[in-house]
């Protein structure tokens, strides 16, 4: 999409679809600069169709006194109740409105208000894109017309412009996760995951991208990981994307993904409903490859390595069984309990993997476990570090994102529910704490490093409509330009 910024000099005079006007209820008692445009919403208001409640739209269809066909106000709420949040729930409905009334472009006038110009600019350059996703691969019904041109009424100046690209970016990157998340499981294995990052590597000098085949993760010693492509005959792929935007010296940001690319539960096989949704189990990789192309986008000076561990997960006569012994590249053996409990068994060889580039930090994202879903819904995404102040970073950026996550215990005391007879730790640690000890496994492998793990099971994808959320793409984003700053 085509975005731009354009000064606000006689908004009343902008030729588009739509001239969209943002409002807060008590901007509506006072003038704007603009007469004619005053003049209108004046009216509007006097007749009682607008009140500027947070979220209401109105659409005016004809507007002879506007150089632009249409009106669209959008309401904010009360002035002093304006926050992020509000503002993106507001400019989601007016998203909405955009593309109920099929617009093809349109102009937004900022709200004059205690929200930053930067800040309104980067989330409506990030929604504008988000909005303009649908899914069409697998589909014979063509798509629905798009916003194309999209024109924000602010000045030009560079930190606007800088919000502008951001937004967009992240925008982009939210979309290349939901894609990826959405495509059936035959169409995304982990060879075409391995496919599109080398697409990726070849759109920019400054991302190198390898791909490890089955027989080099032998070669390294991955028998955690290999369980469990042991039953399909889909080959998996470790697929390592080097961003090098920082200098030489300067200790990488890794992110680790769980690429899952459709998950049965193996041998410990799942019960058939909604099994379908367990396509998703590869949101965590598609939310790297998001991150790792709004990063290259962004030419963002910092380095970022980001891993992604893609596997399929199937019964056969090869499968891994409950109570096989596998080593991990660690050298800590592992009781495979439950074949089912695979995301930990693919991640704890990324893991260790990731040690090589000397890390600044390490996060995992994984649709980890159905029991973070019971523990936090759809809302929060389920955040274990072992560093507090690194945790406390990671729950800022979600914050302002507007990509929130919940910090949940790792204590000592959860990690004998881990105990095996006959290996050093297994793979589940029974039914209480399902999530907390699913981290306390991925935490023996990351003892060397600042790490946190985001269990994204119940944020990464919706059942209703069901659809990929690209999350945590704009919370990962969030961070890695707090660290690029
Ligand atoms: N991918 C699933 C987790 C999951 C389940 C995410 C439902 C979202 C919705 C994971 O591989 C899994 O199967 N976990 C098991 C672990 C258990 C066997 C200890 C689970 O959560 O039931
Ligand atoms: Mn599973
Ligand atoms: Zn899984």
């Amino acid at each position: 999409m085509q975005i731009s910024l354009k000064a606000p000099t006689s908004p009343s005079r902008q030729k588009s679809a739509a001239l969209v006007v943002l409002l807060t209820s008590d901007d509506l008692k006072k003038p704007c600069g603009d007469d004619a445009l005053n003049e209108l919403i004046n009216r509007i208001h006097k007749r009682g169709d607008f009140e500027g409640k947070a979220s209401q739209t109105f659409l005016l269809p004809l507007c002879d006194t506007l150089s632009a066909e249409r009106l669209l106000l959008v309401g904010l709420g009360e002035a002093k109740l304006l926050d992020e949040k509000v503002f993106d729930k507001a400019t989601t409905a007016m998203f909405k409105a955009i593309r109920q009334y099929k617009l093809g472009d349109a102009a937004i006038l900022l709200n004059q208000s205690t929200l930053s110009e930067e800040s309104q600019i980067r989330r409506l350059a990030c929604g504008a894109e988000t909005s303009n996703y649908q899914y069409t691969a697998s589909l014979s019904k063509k798509p629905d017309p798009k916003l194309k041109k999209l024109v924000l009424l602010a000045s030009a100046n560079s930190a606007n412009r800088k919000a502008m690209a951001q937004g967009q970016s992240i925008g982009r990157g939210i979309n290349v996760a939901r894609e990826l998340g959405n495509l059936p499981g035959n169409y995304c294995t982990p060879t075409f995951l391995a496919k599109e990052a080398k697409a990726l590597g070849r759109k920019s000098d400054k991302l190198k991208v390898s791909v490890l085949d089955e027989k080099k993760m032998r070669e390294l010693g991955m028998g955690s990981f290999l369980s469990v492509t042991a039953g399909t005959d889909e080959p998996a792929k470790m697929i390592v994307m080097e961003y090098h935007g920082g200098k030489k010296s300067d200790k990488p940001r890794v992110l680790v993904g769980k690429g899952i690319t459709f998950d049965s539960g193996g041998i410990s096989i799942k019960p058939g409903a909604k099994m379908d949704e367990m396509k998703f189990d590869m949101c965590g990789a598609a939310s790297v490859m998001g991150t790792m192309t709004a990063v290259t986008e962004l030419e963002l000076p910092i380095n970022v390595v980001g891993i992604i561990a893609a596997a399929e997960n199937l019964p056969s006569g090869r499968a891994t069984k409950p109570g096989d012994v596998v080593t991990s590249m660690s050298g800590q053996t592992i009781e495979v309990l439950n074949t089912d409990a695979e995301g930990r068994l693919v991640l704890c060889d990324a893991l260790t993997y990731a040690e090589r580039f000397k890390p600044a930090t390490v996060i995992d994202i994984a649709t980890l476990t159905g029991a973070c879903v019971v523990a936090l819904g759809k809302h929060a995404t389920g955040l274990y570090s072992n560093s507090d102040d690194f945790a406390r970073q990671l729950i800022d950026a979600g914050e302002r994102s507007g990509d929130r996550a919940w910090q949940m215990p790792l204590w000592d005391e959860y990690q004998n529910q881990l105990d095996s007879n006959f290996a050093d730790i297994a793979n589940i640690g029974g039914p209480e704490a399902g999530s907390v000890t699913a981290a306390c496994f991925l935490a023996r492998f990351t003892k060397n490093m600042t790490w946190a793990h985001l269990d994204i099971a119940g944020t990464a994808w919706l059942s209703a409509p069901k659809g990929a959320t690209g999350r945590p793409v704009g919370l990962l984003m969030q961070y890695l330009l707090d660290c690029a700053n």
